[in-house]
């Protein structure tokens, strides 16, 4: 089975084919460059960025793969969470798609995707507790097979991500700021008093992490001599960040990556029978992350499936790849599917395989 998938529920246009679990061709097209000056995404700028990339990514990854359009057998496309109008353009093209080639549709959650995507390159297994972290929620699931996910746990207000790039822009770092903290954060002193580690007063799996983010605009507030000039001073080749400065991040990620573990361990506990534990989305490509929850594993003797960090961020491939599981286990969409923005719980309206 050829599936298509297309992603394009905030920033990102990507496009991936994946034949019979395997991917053939992916393409991603981001946006980050035109929105970072706006210091955050600009939802009408990325649906009409959408709309004008979907196309060439659709010729470009068939000439990737060398097949004809007429060679594809199920059209996939991220249906929710994300931004309604970025999510409507991929819907409309994955219909207008679906309905000149003939072929069946399937609208996949955008989060499940994140979640099951390295199944691409390893084996996936059950039963398993998933953590999902990205720019716009922090999710934790018990999983049980790739078309079962019981939400356990969530963010109350800001998203993993969301807290990393509001530091990184305390700072003056470019948008999306993550990745220059994890960058700053590699090899710096960790000073575990600095920040704290917020909401694990409570025996329950929900995160919350607004009061991180006010400590340290807190203390970035007074130590004003941390914020860089400009906002391109991290991108200039001669820049030298100070040990200050990485120290403060490195801290600030290790409050985030510690928080995550104490909340992972807490699921492990309730979950006795848990054999894999899968860390997905654009926050798992984060290096101090990805090395807290490999101890975690193995301290618990738990498998752990981790994306490489190319596939942690919103990509085509996990559109594609879950697109073709659920393709296989007979679930399709009519051409009415609707998008589902963030904040509404995805529906399980799917129709059976005709
Ligand atoms: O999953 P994703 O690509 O998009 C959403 O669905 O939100 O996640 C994007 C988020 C951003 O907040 C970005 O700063 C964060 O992932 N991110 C990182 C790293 N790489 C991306 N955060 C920390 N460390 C990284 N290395
Ligand atoms: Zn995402």
């Amino acid at each position: 089975m050829l599936c298509l998938g297309i992603e394009s529920s905030c920033d990102e246009t990507a496009m991936a084919l994946v034949r019979d679990g395997k991917l053939v061709a992916e393409r991603v097209s981001s946006q980050v460059a035109m929105h970072s000056v706006f210091g955050g995404v600009v939802p009408e700028l990325a649906s009409r960025e959408h709309l004008r990339l979907l196309d060439p990514l659709l010729t470009g990854v068939l000439k990737d793969a060398g097949v004809h359009r007429g060679e594809i057998d199920l059209i996939a496309a991220a249906r929710g969470p994300g931004l309604l109008g970025s999510l409507l353009v991929g819907l409309g093209f994955a219909k207008g798609l679906a309905l000149a080639l003939d072929r069946p549709l399937i609208g996949v959650n955008h989060l499940h995707a994140h979640l099951l995507v390295a199944g691409l390159e390893e084996p996936l297994g059950f039963p398993a507790l998933g953590l999902l972290v990205s720019g716009g929620h922090t999710h934790v699931y018990r999983m049980t097979a790739p078309d079962s996910f019981q939400l356990l746990g969530r963010t109350l207000d800001d998203a993993a991500g969301e807290a990393f790039d509001k530091v990184a822009k305390f700072l003056n770092f470019p948008y999306p700021g993550g990745r220059f903290i994890d960058d700053l954060s590699q090899g710096a002193s960790i000073d575990e008093s600095l920040f704290p580690r917020p909401y694990l007063d409570n025996d329950n799996l929900d995160f919350s992490f607004s009061g991180l983010k006010t400590s340290v605009a807190n203390y970035v507030a007074k130590h004003r001599d941390l914020i860089l000039p400009a906002m391109d001073t991290f991108l200039d080749p001669g820049f030298v960040a100070s040990e200050d400065l990485k120290r403060i991040c490195a801290s600030f990620n290790w409050a985030v990556a510690s928080t995550l573990q104490v909340k992972i361990e807490r699921a492990l506990d309730a979950f006795p029978e848990t054999e894999f534990l899968y860390v997905a989305g654009g926050v798992a490509a984060n290096s101090m992350i990805r090395q807290i929850m490999g101890a975690t594993a193995d301290r618990r003797g738990v498998r752990l499936i981790l994306p490489r960090p190319g596939l942690c961020t919103d990509n085509g491939a996990m559109v594609a790849y879950l697109g073709f599981l659920l393709g296989s286990l007979g679930y399709r969409h009519g051409l009415d599917l609707e998008a589902i923005p963030r904040g509404r719980p995805i529906p399980d309206d799917f129709v059976a395989a005709s």
